[in-house]
């Protein structure tokens, strides 16, 4: 889906024209890979809107910078507001947010010294992700995941998506609607901008951040609604084959949202419906992000929003 512009792009703590928000082709990020970013949304609420777990997901954007000994010359506090500035100033939510931090125009050397740090946000409307109502048909990827101590995976940086282009892409030319990729040592990890979960005998299992997976918000929300259900919750590695004979499988992530699996490498997950745990996390899940539940763990920032319309198209 082409990128919906909207009015204002938040540049080092100003709001400035979208389409001023340029970079030089000789910037560092641009050879390098030196950038830190996120994804965060804002849902729609009976009485507004309101950003889903902005600290967390700001804390994980100065914690991905810090691996990288980017020093950015502003606050989680700071950032949380510019968010804020910037949605209420564009009038658009819901919304999709992408905050970046990058490496600017400098020095063309891979040391990034001599190159100036820019921090953006961005936001703009943006749908569902990953097509399939009923649950999506994905593969096994024969791509793995980042192996550790080369590009760590706790950072969510843009080098990493690499990575999850060669899983994404493959999938795709196979007519998957996403791959899951596999560790270092064969072990389930994550998709390609997803973390993964399995049901299996009524315990919920999720690979541990030690199996090459970003820890993700919307990871983090899952395992704590259903701690909070009651489930039986285990963060254990996975093989492979455990997927094939799962009860049921769901992807999460800020872009994906709940997404339940269909199929994997065209095997049935159980009888290809969404399973009763999907179904009740996902429930809570959506119902605190609109609004129509309570805002029990005190996820929601709420922003004050006029219009709902982009800009342009
Ligand atoms: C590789 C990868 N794993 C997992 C996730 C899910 O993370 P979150 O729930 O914080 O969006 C994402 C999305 O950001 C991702 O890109």
């Amino acid at each position: 889906m082409p990128i919906q512009s909207t009015s204002k792009i938040w540049h080092n703590g100003n709001l400035i024209p979208w389409e001023q928000a340029n970079i030089h082709v000789m910037s560092h990020v641009i050879h390098y890979g030196s950038s830190v970013f996120e994804g965060i949304r804002a849902y729609g609420q009976p009485q507004g809107s309101a950003v889903f777990r902005l600290p967390e997901h700001m804390q994980r954007l100065l914690d991905s910078a810090k691996i990288y000994r980017m020093d950015l010359p502003f606050t989680l506090e700071e950032l949380c507001a510019g968010v804020v500035d910037l949605i209420e100033a564009n009038g658009v939510a819901p919304c999709y947010i992408r905050p970046i931090a990058l490496r600017g125009y400098g020095e063309i050397g891979v040391s990034p010294k001599g190159s100036p740090i820019e921090v953006y946000i961005a936001n703009f409307p943006w749908g569902k992700y990953i097509a399939g109502h009923g649950g999506a048909d994905v593969c096994v990827s024969s791509w793995n995941r980042l192996a550790p101590n080369t590009i760590p995976s706790l950072a969510k940086a843009g080098a990493n998506y690499m990575n999850s282009q060669l899983i994404h892409m493959e999938a795709e030319i196979n007519g998957y609607a996403e791959g899951i990729g596999l560790d270092v040592n064969g072990l389930v990890s994550e998709g390609s901008g997803e973390n993964i979960f399995i049901v299996r005998n009524g315990v919920l299992f999720t690979p541990p951040l030690s199996n090459s997976t970003l820890s993700g918000i919307t990871r983090d929300s899952v395992l704590t609604i259903a701690r909070h259900l009651g489930l039986t919750v285990r963060e254990r590695s996975i093989p492979r084959e455990l997927l094939y004979i799962a009860d049921e499988v769901f992807f999460t992530g800020t872009a994906a949202e709940v997404q339940p699996i269909r199929s994997i490498d065209r095997i049935l997950v159980a009888d290809g419906k969404p399973g009763e745990i999907t179904k009740k996390i996902a429930d809570e899940f959506f119902g605190i992000a609109n609004g129509l539940k309570p805002d029990r763990f005190g996820w929601l920032t709420p922003v004050k929003v006029n219009a709902s319309e982009p800009v342009s198209a």
